[in-house]
């Protein structure tokens, strides 16, 4: 359905930016793949870190209630962007419902597009009064100290992709999609520079910090750009079954720390996700869980913590990265 909307589009107007082609197959209103798809889990297209392990919300929601505790802060905005089905969110609640004080003088406001997703959300949390949605950050106030935070958000923001000062562009060749354009490409994500900046405002405003968990590169894009299709957990060819497959672009690292700079916030240094995680007390954590579970359990858990910090699975693939207030505390777990 999809691939006929991309062509008539581009037989009448003309060739389309990548950014154009992303914002129509994720989130085309009525076929986009975040609108119609259910793309986590097994039976789905990817499986995210809190969709392998509770481990992982749990580290993050200790991490968070250690920021919030140590910043001496009075109430609690906790900001999660792109919530997917709800599952870091449940166990970053989870793993903080016994911190004193907590609970009671935080707010959560999970920032989501999809319709689709936000009922998903709120089935997942039904029991948790005190969430709010919002459809972008712009529309939360700068009034009091704030937890940003996104995992596998930024990759799914629509990047520009640009072969000197031209941007690359899709077009038709008979009646087949074709990228127009040879040469080195270079990315560019308007939405994460957006997102850089609303941090900024809502971090400067009340203070606080924010933490984004996602694959990345650290130093250039790599010459052939980042664009990828990925459907049933295998790579998938671009332009087939528009909307079926989830897209991602890498996060360009250095650009963002330099945006958050910019805007006025301090930077972190990059951790990857098996450093961070390890930093927590991940391996504590899953002791404990272990020694509580049945032989078969006991398996999954290790299989999934393997998953999560093994250097050959998404340990170092990774990437967490945060930034603070310029007169906040500094963050656990970084250098
Ligand atoms: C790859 S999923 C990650 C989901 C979840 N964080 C996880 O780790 O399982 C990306 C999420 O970001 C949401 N999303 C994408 N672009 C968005 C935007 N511009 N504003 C708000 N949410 C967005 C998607 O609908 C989805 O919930």
């Amino acid at each position: 359905m999809l691939d006929e909307l991309v062509k008539t589009l581009i037989r009448e107007s003309g060739p389309i930016s990548v950014a154009q082609f992303m914002q129509l197959a994720l989130y085309d209103p009525k076929y986009g793949y975040y609108t119609t798809r259910e793309p986590f889990g097994r039976g789905g297209d990817f499986t995210t870190a809190p969709e392998i392990s509770q481990v992982f919300g749990e580290m993050i929601g200790l991490w968070i209630a250690d920021y919030w505790v140590r910043s001496g802060a009075h109430k609690l905005r906790l900001i999660e962007c792109g919530p997917g089905r709800g599952t870091l969110m449940q166990d970053i609640l989870r793993a903080t419902s016994n911190v004193p004080e907590m609970h009671a003088k935080m707010e959560v406001v999970l920032v989501e597009i999809s319709p689709r997703l936000i009922e998903l959300q709120q089935k997942a949390l039904a029991e948790y009064k005190f969430i709010t949605w919002q459809p972008d950050l712009s529309a939360i106030p700068a009034d009091r100290f704030n937890v940003i935070i996104g995992n596998e958000f930024l990759d799914a923001l629509p990047i520009h992709q640009m072969i000197g000062d031209v941007e690359r562009r899709i077009g038709l060749h008979g009646d087949e999609l074709c990228f127009i354009g040879k040469g080195t490409i270079r990315e560019e994500c308007p939405g994460a520079s957006l997102i850089a900046r609303e941090c900024a405002r809502l971090i400067l405003g009340g203070g606080g910090v924010c933490l984004f968990i996602d694959y990345g590169y650290a130093e250039t894009c790599p010459p052939e750009g980042t664009l990828q299709a990925v459907k049933s957990h295998k790579y998938h060819p671009l332009f087939d079954n528009i909307g079926e497959a989830d897209l991602t672009a890498l996060v360009d690292f250095a650009t963002l720390a330099a945006e958050f700079k910019a805007a006025g916030l301090l930077p972190s240094s990059l951790l990857t996700q098996g450093l961070f995680l390890e930093r927590m007390q991940v391996l504590a954590r899953h002791k404990r869980l272990a020694e509580r579970a049945t032989a078969a359990q006991k398996a999954e858990l290790d299989s999934a913590l393997e998953r999560l910090i093994s250097p050959t699975q998404m340990g170092t693939l990774f990437k967490v990265f945060c930034a603070t207030h310029p007169r906040g505390i500094f963050p656990h777990g970084f250098e």
